[in-house]
């Protein structure tokens, strides 16, 4: 069994992903994780997050133990990881990594921004998981005051919606619905709804 789950930053997927692969005994992986540590380790040395050649060199030599980091839920490597993903050869580097995570048993859900599309094209459950930008914004608003982290929530919402351009508009793996992916929009919805719609379209799937 694979998940495949896409969407916009703050959406919902991270907690969809953690409760799916906890009732279906499944493994989970957040690959958004993967950027987000190529990201902390460029900047960590020191250099910059938009030149290709140090962004390919930390995704290829990627330390594992980068991915349990607090520092990765900050919003600067949330901003730094948006502008490394775009980088080509950072996304070559992390993809035989994602698939063989997806490939290793009992099988996974992964969570990101083009599982669907290009990492897990052939995945049998696809979702795609939206919410209005306000929601979003209020959502990571929270979560960063909730860790201790000043925030005002008009910066965090013009955050998201340049991460949401930068993420939809690159040339590669933008992030997009795959046409066989089921959209759940989550801004109403609690976590608890947006399982139970997530297990209907799963059942209806398998
Ligand atoms: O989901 P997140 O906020 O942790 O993701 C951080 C960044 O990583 C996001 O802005 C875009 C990038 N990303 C990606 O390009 N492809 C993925 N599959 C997951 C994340």
């Amino acid at each position: 069994m694979i998940i495949a789950i896409d969407g916009p930053a703050g959406a919902g997927k991270g907690t969809l992903g953690r409760a799916l692969a906890a009732r279906l005994g499944l493994r989970h992986l957040d690959t958004g994780g993967l950027y987000r540590a190529t990201a902390l380790q460029v900047l960590r040395a020191g250099e910059d997050p938009a030149d290709p050649v140090a962004a390919e060199r930390a995704a290829r030599g990627l330390d594992a133990a980068l991915l349990d980091s607090p520092d990765l839920r900050s919003a600067e490597v949330g901003n730094a990881s948006s502008v490394v993903a775009a980088i080509p050869a950072v996304r070559q580097a992390l993809l035989d990594f994602q698939r063989a995570f997806a490939a290793t048993p009992p099988g996974a859900v992964l969570d990101g921004r083009d599982v669907g599309t290009v990492v897990l094209p052939d995945a049998p459950v696809k979702l795609y998981i939206v919410a209005s930008t306000d929601e979003r914004a209020r959502r990571r608003h929270e979560e960063l005051l909730a860790r201790g982290e000043a925030s005002i929530y008009e910066r965090v919402r013009a955050e998201i919606e340049a991460r949401d351009a930068r993420d939809s508009g690159r040339a590669v793996a933008p992030m997009r619905k795959a046409d066989d992916a089921v959209e759940i929009d989550t801004t109403d919805l609690t976590p608890e709804q947006v399982l139970e719609r997530a297990l209907a379209v799963i059942d209806a799937r398998t």
